[in-house]
């Protein structure tokens, strides 16, 4: 591929002062050795080695190829220099198969940046830490004075665990494709790979199903929503929307070219109330039922006992699968009994299709009999879906009763969900809202937050978790890897999202790239003002409690002099 090799025409180097911004790279990479001097990269050569397409074939040559360029693209419009095609003496991109997939290595010298990995992800790590490396102005869209230099070191990075994902509910509050690609922007920086994405929920039914279209004519719209925490009041407005098809395939490339697999989750067979009330068939009172207009845990699930819901599941996830390549299937699983509400009778307790269902499979009477109904929904839903080349992941639900083989485990009840599985050879995902749920209040003085769901998890206690805390020696291979949720009850606006995500994603990232001894609670708190700057170039928002300021209504900091002005008050 030397075509692509060769690129345009050289232009002269700016004048570069010797000053490298201070190592503040997030996550921090495994192994980092600074040297004396720096590289200035206004209007550096730009070489790819010709052996990348042969070591990482033709589709992943292009995609690091295009990873590349967006890097490119940033540095020409942020230094207003053109880069160089061609020419030793600058950027030198290469494939070295001897590193692994997300693997990467830098060599900053006087003359030049050496980058090898050996697969799309690990180039677009690469060049994200140089991005970081660099002066926030890169994450802008006009040219800005700076020093345009890399300090010149040598860093050798990989992360520590596989799975690095971040979650958004776009159920209860809809995010548009654009706010969408800039939830996965901002992951990018941060070196996330999966984005969990909740389409389903008891307030809207946010994915095009051509075979079932009542599913979005009726489930994607709600006729309310309540006010606040007052789960008796309604604003009386209609809300809603939906994702088609061709939509979801483009977040899905869009990630793609980014590194990030889309993990779709279709929540069952509790959380359905929107997909009852286009089909109420399905629900094991026939309904009528409407789109829920308030939070919590709804009662009415799909039923158990009726053959026509496992065709609509099977029919509904052939087309999840179609559009979503990702391994993994999101199943659910949560909440379909109410924890809080013991005396409750569930629909499952009195419908005859269930009962019978019950009876057929020999399940007795008592505290366990729904438990292990819900059991049989997971295990038909995993077949069909494994019967697809996929697999199933579920909330830790699905560990309460009887969990059949291959089943990935998302622990969110605490820890203990994901040390149960693990420890009993199922694969787990760390997601505890004792550490990363992203909807709970950053700080103490909740007058002066915006309403969130409730909690307390500051920054410092994200960042604390340590995901193999309390786990048996020997069960470490089961944590596939660590993510945060963002459930949106109480979240309607994309400054208020990125609020409620920033820093704290930065947190998590250092949970899931670093060891654990390579975590620095000083130094990545230090880092953050080079972060701040960073989404600011974004124009990203970000709660700066950790620097005491506290609210969506803080003073906005949109470029480093007037942060830095700021935080000298
Ligand atoms: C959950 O937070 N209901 C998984
Ligand atoms: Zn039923």
């Amino acid at each position: 591929m030397k075509r692509l090799a060769l690129l345009t025409a050289i232009i002269a180097l700016g004048a570069c002062s010797p000053k490298p911004e201070a190592f503040s790279v997030i996550p921090m990479p495994a192994d980092v050795t600074l040297s004396d001097g720096s590289f200035c990269v206004k209007g550096a050569a730009l070489l790819l080695d010709d052996n990348m397409e042969e070591v990482l074939g033709e589709e992943a040559f292009m995609a690091s190829f295009s990873a590349i360029m967006r890097f490119v693209d940033a540095l020409e419009t942020a230094t207003g220099v053109q880069c160089v095609g061609g020419k030793e003496g600058g950027f030198r991109f290469s494939a070295n198969p001897n590193l692994g997939p997300e693997q990467y290595y830098i060599n900053v010298t006087k003359d030049g940046v050496e980058v090898e990995a050996s697969a799309l992800n690990g180039f677009i790590y690469a060049c994200e830490t140089l991005k970081q490396m660099l002066p926030a102005a890169i994450y802008g869209d006009k040219k800005a004075k700076a020093d345009w230099v890399l300090p010149c070191v040598k860093i050798l990075d990989q992360p520590r665990f596989g799975y690095r994902g971040m979650h958004l509910d776009c159920s209860r509050h809809f995010w548009s494709i654009e706010e969408t690609k800039r939830y996965i922007d901002v992951m990018t920086v941060y070196k996330l790979n999966r984005l969990h994405w909740h389409l389903t929920d008891d307030q809207g039914w946010r994915m095009e199903i051509k075979s079932y279209p009542r599913l979005t004519e009726v489930g994607a719209w709600r006729d309310g929503t309540c006010i606040g925490r007052d789960f008796e009041s309604n604003d009386g407005i209609r809300y809603g929307g939906f994702y088609t098809q061709d939509q979801l395939r483009e977040v899905v490339a869009y990630a793609a070219e980014r590194g990030i697999t889309v993990i779709p989750e279709i929540d069952l067979p509790g959380h359905m109330v929107a997909a009852l009330a286009a089909y109420p068939e399905l629900g094991c009172t026939g309904g009528p039922y409407k789109v829920w207009q308030r939070w919590g845990i709804a009662p009415d699930i799909l039923c158990a006992g009726n053959e026509e819901v496992f065709t609509f599941l099977e029919n509904v996830l052939a087309e999840v699968i179609d559009v979503f390549p990702s391994e993994y299937i999101h199943i659910g699983g949560d909440e379909c009994f109410d924890p809080w509400s013991k005396d409750i009778v569930y629909p499952w307790d009195v419908c005859p299709k269930c009962a019978a269902r019950m009876r057929k499979l020999g399940i007795k009477k008592g505290p366990e009999a729904k438990h292990l109904l819900q059991s049989y929904v997971t295990a038909r839903v995993q077949e069909f879906v494994n019967s697809k080349g996929r697999r199933i992941i579920g909330w830790d639900e699905i560990l309460e009763g009887e969990l059949a083989e291959g089943a990935t485990v998302m622990s969110w009840r605490g820890v203990s969900g994901g040390i149960k599985a693990a420890e009993k050879g199922f694969d787990a995902i760390m997601t505890p809202y004792t550490f990363l749920y992203m909807d709970y209040y950053q700080s103490r003085e909740r007058d002066k937050e915006p309403l969130a769901i409730g909690g307390y998890l500051p920054l410092e206690d994200v960042y604390a978790y340590e995901p193999f805390d309390g786990l048996a020696a020997g069960a470490e291979d089961h944590i596939l890897g660590v993510q945060a949720n963002l459930w949106t009850e109480y979240i309607a606006t994309p400054e208020h999202l990125e609020y409620m995500l920033l820093p704290r994603m930065c947190a998590l990232s250092e949970i899931q790239w670093c060891e654990a001894d390579a975590k620095d609670y000083a130094r990545f708190n230090a880092s953050l003002d080079h972060t701040f700057e960073i989404l600011d170039a974004m124009g990203i928002n970000y709660c700066l409690d950790a620097r005491g300021l506290i609210g969506l209504d803080r003073v906005p900091a949109r470029d480093s002099l007037e942060l830095a002005e700021y935080l000298n008050q």
